[in-house]
């Protein structure tokens, strides 16, 4: 742990997952001059770098950590911000909206209609209908003759989305409704967003919002998605786009979002641009930023020293630059057999190690073993991958162990030395 001398900001980092989303906040939060804890599961990324200056333990389900942040802020700690890292923890904190302290660290206002934008798709469709956001024609459906009806209304390919998934997973598309019919039956158990399937551009953005206003966007267009079609980016291009900068302009402002945005955009076959999603959190893409020219610890720092309103950060016009994303690209590569893009990152091709966190060893190595982890898992037969997972786990608690013993001799030099002092 790494105590940051200079800080005079305070700012909590929470999580109830080990998503990879929140893996460099610390860094940037760090970077903004802010003393950082971190409240969340053991395993979680914000631990594996050298950033996190506090770290506050909560385990569990996402309802137990909603719990655990709330006993720790009643304890009297406060914060300049509080930053919420993933969509679960999001969606049980908008379930206890109602009480006094939950507002207060919630990326939206969470009124009758905001609430619905915190971590939900049915919510998150329902509230983009109400607040007149562009999005695609969608319906909320429960049940499969209300799905078929809603693909009938529509009479065009629809993607169908269960809610509680993420990263592409539960999303399904239908051309008919013998489509629908062919679908597990557990489908139409829950609410689901029937939505409009929209050909076009796919395009992510990374928005750093200081209560609804813009400080800094990374606009770029997906290349590759993995695993494909739905999941996540795996290679982007980042371009400037001044509608794009327009668009989050507006998303912020009729939402009010406050701190991260991640967001994607269709720019459709027909020119429109469509909202697919705002998750007000964190993504593992914006301290890219800084290697991009736009450098989003100088709009953290601006959004915790509560600086004035400025025009919004960018991508220089003219930027276009390829970045395939570590590590999605690299698991994609190993778990595809992909050899010529494994040797590009072997190689350092096109300079693309300018991405990674250089200057966090520890979290590199965490990644590392991320990716040979991975590897294990595809390659290795179960039991000599059982005995390999094990592997670096004992390392951790044997490393674990003798920091305990280094520290209770320190403890007991210490009391020795102090008795010698202080005889009582
Ligand atoms: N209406 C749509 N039309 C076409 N593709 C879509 C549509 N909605 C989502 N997608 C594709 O599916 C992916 C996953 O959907 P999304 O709503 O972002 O859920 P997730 O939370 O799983 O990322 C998107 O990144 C996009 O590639
Ligand atoms: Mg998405």
């Amino acid at each position: 742990m790494q105590a940051s001398a200079t800080a005079t900001t305070r700012a909590l980092c929470a999580s109830s997952t080990t998503w990879l989303a929140t893996a460099h906040v610390p860094h940037l939060l760090h970077d903004a001059g802010a003393h950082v804890t971190f409240l969340g599961p053991h395993g979680a990324w914000p631990l594996k770098g050298r950033f996190v200056d506090r770290h506050v333990a909560a385990e569990g389900s996402p309802a137990e950590v909603a719990r655990a942040l709330g006993d720790h802020l009643a304890t009297g700690e406060s914060y300049d911000w509080v930053i919420i890292g993933d969509d679960p923890l999001l969606a049980a904190l908008a379930t206890l909206r109602a009480e006094p302290w939950v507002p207060g660290v919630l990326p939206i206002e969470p009124d009758a209609v905001r609430h619905g934008l915190l971590g939900t798709k049915v919510g998150f469709v329902r509230a983009c209908g109400a607040l007149g956001l562009p999005s695609p024609w969608s319906r909320v459906c429960r049940g499969k003759p209300a799905i078929e009806a809603a693909v009938r209304e529509l009479g065009r390919p629809a993607l169908i989305k269960e809610d509680g998934f993420s990263g592409g997973e539960g999303c399904h598309r239908v051309a008919t409704v013998r489509d629908v019919r062919a679908l597990p039956d557990a489908i139409g158990t829950a609410e689901v967003v029937v939505q409009e399937f929209v050909t076009g551009q796919m395009h992510s953005l990374e928005a750093l919002y200081d209560r609804g206003h813009l400080r800094a966007l990374l606009t770029s267009r997906v290349v590759r998605a993995w695993p494909a079609p739905y999941g996540p980016s795996a290679v982007r291009r980042f371009e400037h786009d001044d509608a794009l900068v327009t668009f989050a302009e507006q998303i912020g402002r009729v939402v009010g979002v406050h701190g991260f945005g991640n967001i994607t955009v269709i720019r459709g076959d027909d020119g429109r641009l469509v909202l697919i999603e705002l998750d007000p959190r964190p993504n593992a893409v914006f301290h890219l930023g800084d290697a991009l020219g736009v450098p989003m610890s100088d709009a953290l720092r601006a959004i915790l020293a509560r600086a004035p309103i400025a025009p919004p950060a960018h991508l220089a016009r003219g930027t276009d630059v390829e970045v395939p994303l570590f590590p999605g690209d690299v698991l994609r590569c190993v778990l595809e057999g992909d050899l010529g893009g494994l040797a590009a990152w072997t190689l350092n091709l096109d300079g693309r190690w300018r991405f990674l966190p250089q200057d966090d060893p520890k979290l590199l190595a965490a990644y590392r073993v991320h990716i040979v982890r991975a590897l294990a898992r595809h390659l290795l037969p179960s039991p000599v991958r059982t005995f390999a997972m094990q592997v670096p786990r004992t390392l951790g608690r044997l490393r674990e162990a003798t920091a305990q013993l280094r520290r209770a001799s320190v403890d007991s030099k210490i009391r020795s030395a102090l008795t010698r002092t202080n005889p009582s």
